[in-house]
């Protein structure tokens, strides 16, 4: 785009044909000064470009450059020329342009930190000074590549038919499982409205408004613990339609995900995995396995049931796990120390030790069990972990089959990162057959997995009177990379069912009514069977770049203690504000 300012973007000058006049403008991004020559390298948001000031061609020029320092921002006129040695590392490396002319637009203060190198600035500088951070390359190629991602998204949800609309912000709570974000109202003094944690409710009652294709890329906000991929206020692709089952809304994610992979030139396989829950704990000991890597579970329990070793011999006999892993060459990396490492990180889910077994050649076994565990048994457990020699088992006992699962999960994690599994292949699955409600830890209270709104699978319709907790819920994930990047599910259409349900988490008649009143009784004119998913974007996209922290794809993050460094929110506010509000704060 040609503007007053600038014929050409700085990478753009890259295909100008040597003796053409351009005006570039950017940032200094840094000055080599060799006395009768400066070159500077100027910055756009696009990218970089050389140019020369000779003295012997223009010594006034050459004298108001040689003021010029890092960040201040120029226009600078001058003619395309090839360059005698061409610099491999730049898109523009090889031409240069001769300035005539040199404008500048605004003088900078000293940088906080060098944009131009990458340096170990620490996290909360760079956030105070974000402006400055995403000046750097790296940054603007993640922002580019988010742009990119929600443009293809808008136009493939539109080639299907879905309609783009907004729904509110300041609403009531939505129940996602975290906290809500709380307005307090003027006008209605001693109420509040929520920030939603999704548009669930919304989206459903579109549906029941007759509008069958709903998406939006909105914010949703949780006031939970952030961690690495946990932002309070974060952006879904929500997406809600009428008349579908399960496999159409895996059909319309799969499609949108090969869009999306196309900006990073990645080619999705023809068929997508789908693991069942009960399937994805019991190999892998997660809702969300990472498949980059195999280290799958083998499950021991029978053959343990006559060894001599008596922790597996008596768990065996009390109807609980042992399962193992067989490491590809760990020998050679698991050491004591890691194995310490292992346990004390294990013992957390109330595991008492880990159990290894290093295969020696001829498939001996080199471990502290091996001595309980006769040689031909020994054998039927080369055979079930599929061991070679140079390979390391690792077992897990418990009477407690899930801790057995989850813990040897975690040791699942762990050894991929020491053994390098984790490579940088792309790994998409769907886990399905969610349980319809979990325990609460301390009440054993039946807790919605997923949300309240997810349909039962109607086969376990049944069991709801007689064991909700062995019903599977109509819900499914996606998980990339051994990260859930979306989760859906077919919504109950029925109210007598809705209501059951809410009967079911233990909410009085009162409870529904004041929480969902309005929806129950949406329900009862004239629903329609529908279903969604809601993808989280900035988690995708944060894989699709290899960033290591979803701070690094939302422009203005907050950090681990939910501060925005650089306008310092959260923040107090006026006696007179509050008073506004009817408020008062306790100590
Ligand atoms: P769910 O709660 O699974 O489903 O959220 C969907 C996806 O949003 C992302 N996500 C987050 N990303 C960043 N920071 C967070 N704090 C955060 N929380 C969630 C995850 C997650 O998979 N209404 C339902 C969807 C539906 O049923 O259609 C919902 O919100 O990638
Ligand atoms: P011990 O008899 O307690 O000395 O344990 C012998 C070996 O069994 C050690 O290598 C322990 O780490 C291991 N071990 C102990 N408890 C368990 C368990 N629950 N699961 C797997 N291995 C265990």
């Amino acid at each position: 785009m040609k503007t007053v300012y600038r014929t050409h973007y700085s990478s753009e000058t890259a295909d100008v044909t040597a003796g053409q006049k351009v005006t570039v403008c950017g940032w200094v991004h840094k000055v080599r000064d060799l006395g009768a020559i400066i070159f500077i390298n100027l910055r756009d948001r696009n990218g970089i470009v050389q140019v020369v000031f000779d003295s012997a061609r223009d010594a006034e020029l050459h004298s108001i450059v040689s003021r010029v320092r890092a960040e201040w921002v120029l226009s600078i006129t001058g003619i395309v020329k090839e360059r005698e040695k061409a610099n491999p590392d730049m898109v523009t490396g090889k031409i240069e342009i001769i300035a005539e002319q040199l404008n500048i637009l605004n003088e900078a203060a000293p940088p906080v930190f060098s944009i131009s190198d990458e340096q170990d600035t620490d996290e909360i500088t760079r956030l105070h000074y974000r402006y400055q951070d995403l000046r750097r390359p790296e940054s603007v190629r993640r922002f580019i590549l988010r742009h990119n991602v929600t443009f293809t998204i808008r136009k493939y949800m539109d080639s299907l038919g879905f309609l783009d609309i907004e729904t509110p912000v300041l609403t009531k709570s939505t129940p996602e499982g975290a906290r809500d974000y709380l307005v307090p109202s003027r006008v209605q003094k001693g109420k509040f409205y929520a920030l939603p944690q999704s548009p669930q409710l919304f989206k459903q009652l579109l549906m029941m408004s007759g509008f069958e294709k709903y998406f939006q890329i909105v914010k949703c906000f949780r006031d939970e613990d952030l961690r690495a991929d946990r932002q309070p206020e974060f952006t879904q692709v929500d997406i809600e339609a009428s008349f579908v089952q399960q496999q159409d809304i895996r059909t319309i994610i799969e499609g949108l995900l090969r869009k999306v992979f196309e900006n990073i030139d990645v080619k999705l396989p023809d068929n997508i995995t789908v693991l069942s829950y009960e399937e994805a704990m019991d190999k892998y000991g997660s809702d969300k396995p990472d498949l980059r890597f195999g280290l799958d579970f083998k499950d021991v329990t029978d053959i343990c049931k006559d060894v001599d070793f008596k922790v597996f011999k008596q768990i065996a006999s009390e109807q609980g796990k042992i399962k193992g892993i067989c490491v590809s060459n760990g020998a050679s990396k698991i050491t004591r120390k890691v194995i310490d490492d292992l346990t004390e990180c294990v013992s957390s889910f109330g595991i008492k030790g880990i159990a290894w077994v290093h295969l020696k050649e001829n498939l001996e076994w080199q471990s502290p069990v091996a001595k309980f565990i006769s040689v031909e048994k020994q054998k039927d457990f080369n055979e079930i972990l599929q061991g070679k020699s140079g390979d390391t088992f690792l077992f897990i006992a418990n009477s407690d089959p899930v801790l057995v699962n989850e813990a040897l999960g975690k040791v699942r994690l762990e050894i991929a990162d020491l053994m390098g599994l984790k490579s940088d292949k792309y790994s998409l699955l769907w886990v399905t057959d969610f349980p319809l409600f979990e325990k609460n830890k301390e009440t054993q209270a039946p807790v919605s997995m997923h949300h309240p709104f997810t349909a039962p699978h109607p086969d376990d319709i049944p069991l709801l009177d007689t064991d909700p907790f062995k019903v599977r819920a109509q819900a499914y994930d996606i998980v990339l990379n051994g990260s859930e990047i979306g989760g859906g599910s077919i919504r109950i259409h029925n109210w007598e069912l809705q209501k059951k349900i809410f009967e079911l988490l233990k909410l009085s008649p009162e409870q529904i009514d004041d929480k969902f009143g309005f929806f129950v009784k949406a329900l009862k004119y004239g629903t329609p069977p529908h279903g969604g998913i809601a993808l989280g974007l900035d988690r995708l996209v944060m894989i699709l770049c290899g960033a290591d922290s979803i701070r690094d794809v939302i422009a203005f993050p907050k950090t681990a203690n939910g501060i925005c460094p650089l306008t310092a929110a959260p923040s107090t506010v006026t006696d007179d504000q509050l008073k506004e509000l009817g408020l008062k704060l306790r100590n």
